[in-house]
């Protein structure tokens, strides 16, 4: 057993590079790892938001809050050390993407992907997440700060596919409502379903006849009329729409898909 004074002067040897601690060549880089030693020269990143690990029971309760399913493609925005995408790969059968704008995390999520046999299906890649496209994921998850997700909020609506899911931990999206909220320890979760861009002017056809649709949407609340009849409990849950309306024949209830500028219904459509 060594003493602890032999110890101390192995440590300050290996830390000061004295002669007793630069016996052994340093390690050798493997060509397309991910280390880059600009990164070291460059100083620390600038961080929009400081680094601290969502709790494991957390993550499993976000994953299940927004239902990650095999072959769900989950971007994790500020992937810190992975957790989420690991986790989603791993207990969920997903495969994902992280991004982080500190090399020294994605360093750590990559050891810690192939620790957990998952660095097949889960990718971690230096980026900033205000950079990052969004369209391919079919979840999104994020630890970030309320301001950040404000920023972010737009390019949700415009960039994601309807029907794709947004899980935060702890911060909202401001006046966009949260679809679920649950709370986890102390912690509280929010999902939101990313809705169809419906606002506008429709022609409705339905029995031989057409009819104005009016949409007003407000991220997936949704108001209007059609013909002259007011809509009445009108939902959009992704691209499904659903309203009720009285068109002369009684009233009715109207559920249908939208896709781009149809919306698709058993016994009718609307076009914009
Ligand atoms: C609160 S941590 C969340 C980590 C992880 N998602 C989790 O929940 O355990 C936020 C992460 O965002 C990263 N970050 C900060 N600013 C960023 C930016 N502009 N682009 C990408 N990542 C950023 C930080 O390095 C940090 O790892």
């Amino acid at each position: 057993m060594p003493s602890p004074s032999s110890v101390r002067v192995a440590l300050a040897a290996a830390l000061l590079c004295l002669p007793a601690g630069c016996g052994r060549a340093p390690p050798q880089q493997q060509p397309g790892n991910d280390f880059d030693p600009a990164q070291f020269v460059q100083g620390r990143p600038r961080l929009d938001v400081p680094y601290v690990a969502t709790d494991l029971e957390v993550v499993d309760a976000m994953l299940g809050l927004a239902r990650v399913r095999p072959g769900d493609y989950v971007i994790d925005l500020g992937s810190g050390d992975g957790r989420i995408l690991i986790a989603a790969a791993r207990s969920n059968g997903a495969r994902g993407l992280g991004v982080d704008i500190d090399p020294a995390r994605i360093r750590e999520s990559n050891d810690n992907a192939r620790a957990a046999g998952v660095a097949g299906r889960v990718a971690f890649r230096r980026q900033d997440l205000f950079a990052t496209p969004l369209a391919e994921a079919d979840v999104l998850t994020l630890y970030l700060l309320p301001e950040v997700n404000l920023r972010l909020r737009p390019r949700i609506l415009a960039e994601m596919r309807p029907g794709t899911r947004v899980v935060s931990h702890d911060f909202d999206m401001g006046d966009w409502r949260w679809d679920q909220r649950q709370r986890v320890g102390s912690a509280i979760i929010y999902l939101w379903t990313v809705p169809a861009r419906v606002a506008g002017r429709w022609t409705l056809s339905a029995g031989g006849r057409t009819y104005p649709l009016m949409l007003v949407q407000t991220y997936q609340r949704l108001a209007g009329t059609a013909g002259t009849a007011r809509l009445e409990q009108a939902e959009l849950t992704g691209d499904r729409i659903r309203f009720r309306a009285n068109l002369g024949e009684g009233r009715r209830t109207f559920e249908g898909r939208v896709n781009g500028d149809t919306i698709e219904g058993n016994d009718w459509r609307a076009t914009r």
